[in-house]
C-alpha cells in the first residue's frame, strides 16, 4: 500500500514559482503546459514539512549555527543509500549546486585557463565558466544507438593541451547516463594523468531509477578522491530547491582550504535555518518518499515512452537512466532550434527547454521534465500529438 499520492494536481500558479509563474516570461505565452525547469509538482515528504511546521511555530529565527543534525543526517544518508563514508569536516556549505560550480571554478583555476565540459549538458556549466574569464573546452558526449558516452581520445587530447578543471555530471542532465564504475575509473585515471581538478556535480545522485546505481566518483580511490569536490543537495531529490541548500564535500584539506578560503572571500555565509531544517528531515525521514517518487517517475517516463512509440514515433527519446529529465530527438522534424522551440510553445503548447540551450550537440532536442502527476504528462502528451498529427505528415 503506497503512502503518497503523486496523482494530486496542486495549484503552483501564484506561488512565485519559476517553472509556473515564469511562463509568460520565458515562452511568450500562458498558454503553456510547464514541463521544463526541474523541479517537481509534488509536495515534499510529510516529515519535512512537519519539521518546518514546528521551527516556524517557534516564531525567532535569529541566527543559527549549522546543525549537528544536519551533517549526521547528510553523512547517515550518503552511508545507507550511496556506501560513500563522508567526514563532517569534508562538508562545507553553499546556497546551491549551482553557486558552488562557480566558486570552484574561481578556487581552483586562473582567469583564462581551461576547464572542460562535457556537452550537451546542463546550461549553467557553460556560465560558471565563461562568467568567471575562464576558457570554455568542449568534450562532446558520443551518441550512438540511442545512448551517450565519453569520448576519451577527445577527452585526452583536450586535457593534454593545458585544462585545469573537468566540470562533471554525474549523473547527467540531459543525457539521463548514470554513469558506470568502468567509465569512472577511466575517467579517474586521465584526471589523474593530467592532473585535471575534478568537479562532480552529483544533485541528481538520489534520483537514478530502480535498475541502475549511481557510484560517487570519489569513492571509487583514494587518488580521485583526492582531486574531487562532489556537490550534493537534498533539493533535487526531495523538492527543496527553493531553500537554497546545498553541500560541497571536499576529502583533500588542501582543496578544502582553498575553496573555503574563496567562499570567505565572497561571503557565502553558512545558509537559511529552514535549508538546514528541511534536509535534516528529508536525509532521515524522507526515504520511503524517495522511494515512492522513483517509482512513479519510472512509470511517468515509461508512459511517456510508450506514448512517443504508439503516437509520435517521429520524435524519439534517448533511454533515461537517472534524473526525471527525458530527452526527446527531435531531429527528424527537421526544424531550427528556433523553430522546434516555436513549433512546442506555439502549435504544442507545452513549455520544454531548448536542446541548444544545452550545447553542442543538444540542437533538435527538447528536454522534458516528467515530474508531474502523469494526467497532467499525458495532457501534455496529448497535446504534442495533435500539433504533431496537423503540421507533420511523417508518421
Ligand atoms: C546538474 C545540475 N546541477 C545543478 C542544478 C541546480 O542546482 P541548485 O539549484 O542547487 O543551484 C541542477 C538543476 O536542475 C542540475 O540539473
Amino acid at each position: 500500500m503506497k503512502k503518497y499520492n503523486f496523482d494530486r494536481i496542486i495549484p503552483r500558479t501564484g506561488t512565485n514559482s519559476v517553472k509556473y509563474d515564469g511562463v509568460l516570461h520565458t515562452f511568450g505565452s500562458e498558454d503553456v503546459i510547464p514541463l521544463w525547469v526541474a523541479d517537481m509538482d509534488f509536495r515534499c515528504p510529510e516529515p519535512v514539512v512537519e519539521a518546518l511546521r514546528q521551527r516556524v511555530e517557534h516564531g525567532i529565527y535569529g541566527y543559527t549555527f549549522v546543525p549537528d543534525g544536519y551533517y549526521e543526517a547528510l553523512a547517515g544518508w550518503m552511508e545507507k543509500r550511496h556506501r560513500w563514508s563522508v567526514r563532517r569536516e569534508w562538508v562545507v556549505f553553499s546556497p546551491g549546486v549551482v553557486a558552488a560550480l562557480h566558486l570552484a571554478v574561481n578556487a581552483f583555476t586562473r582567469p583564462g585557463d581551461g576547464v572542460i565540459v562535457q556537452p550537451p549538458v546542463y546550461f549553467p556549466f557553460f556560465s560558471a565558466v565563461k562568467e568567471n574569464g575562464r576558457r570554455l573546452v568542449y568534450n562532446e558526449l558520443k551518441l550512438e544507438n540511442s545512448r551517450y558516452t565519453i569520448n576519451w581520445d577527445d577527452l585526452r587530447e583536450k586535457a593534454s593541451r593545458g585544462a585545469r578543471m573537468l566540470l562533471f555530471c554525474h549523473p547527467h542532465n540531459p543525457a539521463g547516463r548514470c554513469w558506470t564504475a568502468g567509465e569512472l575509473e577511466t575517467l579517474a585515471d586521465i584526471c589523474r594523468e593530467y592532473d585535471l581538478i575534478l568537479l562532480s556535480d552529483e544533485i541528481h545522485a538520489d534520483l537514478t531509477l530502480p535498475g541502475y546505481r549511481h557510484l560517487p566518483m570519489a569513492a571509487l580511490n583514494e587518488e580521485i578522491a583526492g582531486r574531487t569536490i562532489t556537490c550534493v543537495s537534498a533539493s533535487k531529490t526531495f523538492n527543496l530547491a527553493g531553500l537554497a541548500t546545498s553541500a560541497v564535500i571536499i576529502s583533500n584539506s588542501e582543496l578544502r582550504e582553498k575553496f573555503e578560503s574563496f567562499c570567505r572571500k565572497v561571503h557565502t555565509g553558512s545558509g537559511n535555518l529552514f535549508g538546514y531544517t528541511a534536509a535534516e528531515a528529508a536525509y532521515r525521514y524522507g526515504e520511503e518518499w524517495l522511494n515512492e517518487v522513483l517509482e512513479y517517475l519510472s512509470e511517468n517516463i515509461q508512459f511517456a515512452q510508450n506514448f512517443f512509440r504508439k503516437h509520435i514515433p517521429v520524435i524519439e527519446p534517448i533511454p533515461t537512466e537517472a534524473t526525471y529529465l527525458m530527452w526527446l530527438d527531435c531531429r527528424k522534424l527537421g526544424l531550427s532550434p528556433e523553430q522546434l522551440g516555436d513549433f512546442m510553445v506555439k502549435q504544442a503548447g507545452i513549455g520544454l527547454n531548448n536542446g541548444a540551450m544545452f550545447g553542442p550537440g543538444g540542437e533538435g532536442f527538447m528536454r522534458l521534465n516528467v515530474a508531474c502527476p502523469r494526467a497532467l504528462l499525458e495532457r501534455a502528451l496529448e497535446r504534442l500529438r495533435r500539433a504533431i498529427d496537423h503540421d507533420f505528415s511523417i508518421r
